[in-house]
């Protein structure tokens, strides 16, 4: 434990931590069951092509989300394409710009203009009331995404895109295991996209689904995810490889057997990082509705530059130097990257809480290989600059002028 600023590691101390403590490292289920269910596939010799363990995966997660279909894919940025696609998107769709980059690549990738529309600051998602305003002639769709797992105003974009004869997809890569208003996500607009990718905490190393309770949509998805086939010899659509393999649904149906370990894991962590740096003065801890289920994989905060006269980015670089990867998710936003920034360049004068999010927003390590001893460390550094904060404003002008 520091307790002074002369052993922080960017002033010369020891790193806190030998190992690297990543926001998202890869959460195990039971080594064993996935060694046992991998054996059984070698012995069936079936590895991809809707294979036994995917179509298990895939009711499964129907199941647990309370819809009709689940199509699951080889990630959440290919199910996004290939939703998009199957939904008829085209012309402009309404995103918003503080989201990873593969919402907008996703449509971008298929000459869809993605139009970036502000957040509301309290829950960091789609503004309904902007997006009214960002729609026009060419817009066919609107793509929600429930950043961090809190979901997005899912009545009343679901008013506007009724109204408004808009598609309605959510990017719910954030998303699984955490419910709105007392329903799954996954269940709500036309169709919603998860990601298994291995930072998240439920994992198939790189795998992803779409959920609907759309019949005709679902069965456009699976033959588009199949190059179209729909059946030997017969190609009905333009389609692409998105197929989930079944290694993937090895560890994904023995990930779901932990589900609820990960997020206790995770909600335990949640309750500590909140109980410890709740009250500091210039750092805001973002809750979560406790009446609602919620996965907890991200633990994130917004410090606050004027009260605390340290930015965001330095107390990034602080804790770095510890071996704490805190990453500033979504930093720069979207539409501050290329392509966007050269085909929009004056995005950032309609997004003004993103612009001011992005540069506030910190995510700290949390899942299964984080414990509770390295929580209180994190939190004592953080703890300790923003107490000191004169003091290492002035020492990091010094690292600064030492390099
Ligand atoms: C919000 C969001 N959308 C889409 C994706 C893409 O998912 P994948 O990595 O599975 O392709 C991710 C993350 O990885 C994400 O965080």
């Amino acid at each position: 434990m520091k307790d002074k600023i002369g052993y922080l590691a960017i002033f010369g101390g020891p790193p806190s931590f030998q190992e690297k403590l990543h926001v998202g490292r890869p959460n195990i289920g039971n080594r064993q069951r996935i060694l046992e269910r991998i054996n059984d596939m070698l012995d069936r010799r079936w590895f991809t092509n809707n294979g036994p363990y995917v179509q298990d995966l895939e009711r499964r997660i129907a199941e647990m989300v309370g819809v009709k279909h689940c199509i699951a894919m080889c990630n959440g940025t290919v199910a996004l394409e290939i939703a998009i696609r199957a939904l008829g998107l085209r012309g402009e769709v309404i995103i918003p710009s503080m989201t990873f980059i593969a919402t907008a690549h996703a449509l971008q990738w298929q000459e869809i203009t993605p139009v970036f529309c502000d957040i509301d600051p309290r829950t960091y998602n789609l503004d309904p009331n902007l997006v009214e305003r960002m729609i026009t002639p060419r817009t066919s769709g609107i793509i929600g995404v429930h950043l961090f797992g809190r979901p997005c105003d899912i009545e009343a974009l679901a008013k506007i895109a009724r109204r408004r004869k808009l598609k309605l997809l959510y990017d719910a890569a954030h998303a699984f295991g955490c419910s709105y208003k007392g329903h799954m996500i996954g269940s709500f607009g036309d169709a919603e996209m998860f990601s298994f990718h291995a930072t998240k905490f439920f994992s198939t190393f790189e795998g992803g689904a779409i959920v609907t309770n759309d019949d005709d949509l679902a069965e456009r998805i699976r033959l588009m995810k199949n190059f179209g086939f729909a059946g030997y010899d017969n190609v009905i659509y333009i389609g692409t490889n998105g197929k989930m393999s079944e290694v993937s649904a090895a560890m994904g149906l023995t990930g779901l057997e932990s589900l609820q370990e990960f997020v206790s894991i995770n909600r335990r962590n949640y309750k500590q990082y909140k109980r410890e740096l709740e009250g500091i003065p210039g750092i805001q801890f973002m809750a979560y509705d406790e009446s609602e289920q919620c996965n907890h994989q991200y633990i994130v905060l917004e410090v606050d530059e004027q009260t605390i006269g340290i930015s965001r980015d330095q107390i990034v670089e602080i804790l770095h130097a510890e071996n704490i990867l805190a990453r500033r998710y979504f930093y720069p936003g979207c539409h501050n990257m290329e392509p966007y920034r050269s085909h929009f360049p004056h995005a950032g004068l309609v997004l003004p809480e993103t612009e001011r999010l992005v540069r506030r927003v910190l995510s700290l390590p949390t899942g299964t290989a984080v414990g509770s001893k390295e929580i209180s460390g994190i939190c004592q550094i953080i703890r300790l600059v923003v107490e000191h904060d004169s003091e290492v404003r002035e020492r990091l002008k010094e690292v600064k002028r030492s390099i």
